[in-house]
């Protein structure tokens, strides 16, 4: 199995809805069977919480379940998923602190994909939890989850 997992801040917002849209194309693709997803926040604040109410909104609007609840990225996430994508800089860094030397994961912004192939014209997630705009961070995550999985299918051959 091809685990990956999303990360922002406090898991509430970002993450889980580039978990539950590209999810979504995943199972769309017929690729459940390979391909497994998570998210998690660098921050521990919200942990046990359901998403935010405007990211449950969006995915609700689009047809997209999601039953997630809020955890907090631990180090072991890094040995176990093969990939670990960051909503913004800040959450790669914050990725990037829990590595060690033998660390496997392809640890990325989670747009660069979509970026690099000129889909995006941003590398990073702006956080709706503080200007609401949870339609747009919808188009950008929804663009960025196809990227991605392209890259996928590419490197593993599916
Ligand atoms: P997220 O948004 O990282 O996209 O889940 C945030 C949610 C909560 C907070 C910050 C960002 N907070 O400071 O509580």
């Amino acid at each position: 199995m091809i685990g990956v997992l999303f990360v922002c801040l406090g898991n509430i917002c970002r993450s889980p809805m580039a978990e539950g849209v590209f999810a979504h194309l995943v199972k769309e693709a017929g690729l459940d069977n390979v391909i497994y997803t998570d998210s998690a926040g660098t921050g521990g604040w919200h942990v046990g919480e359901s998403p935010h109410s405007g990211t449950q909104r969006v995915l609700r609007e689009h047809g997209i379940a999601y039953h997630g609840r809020a955890r907090q990225l631990t180090a072991s996430d890094l040995s176990e998923f093969n990939y670990v994508l960051a909503m913004d800089r800040s959450n790669l860094s914050g990725i990037r602190r829990l590595a060690r030397k033998d660390t496997r994961a392809e640890i990325a912004l989670f747009l660069s994909y979509a970026y690099n192939k000129g889909l995006a014209d941003v590398e990073e997630v702006p956080d709706p939890y503080y200007d609401g705009r949870f339609n747009y961070v919808y188009e950008l995550v929804h663009t960025g989850s196809q990227a991605l999985l392209d890259h996928i299918r590419q490197a593993h051959n599916l």
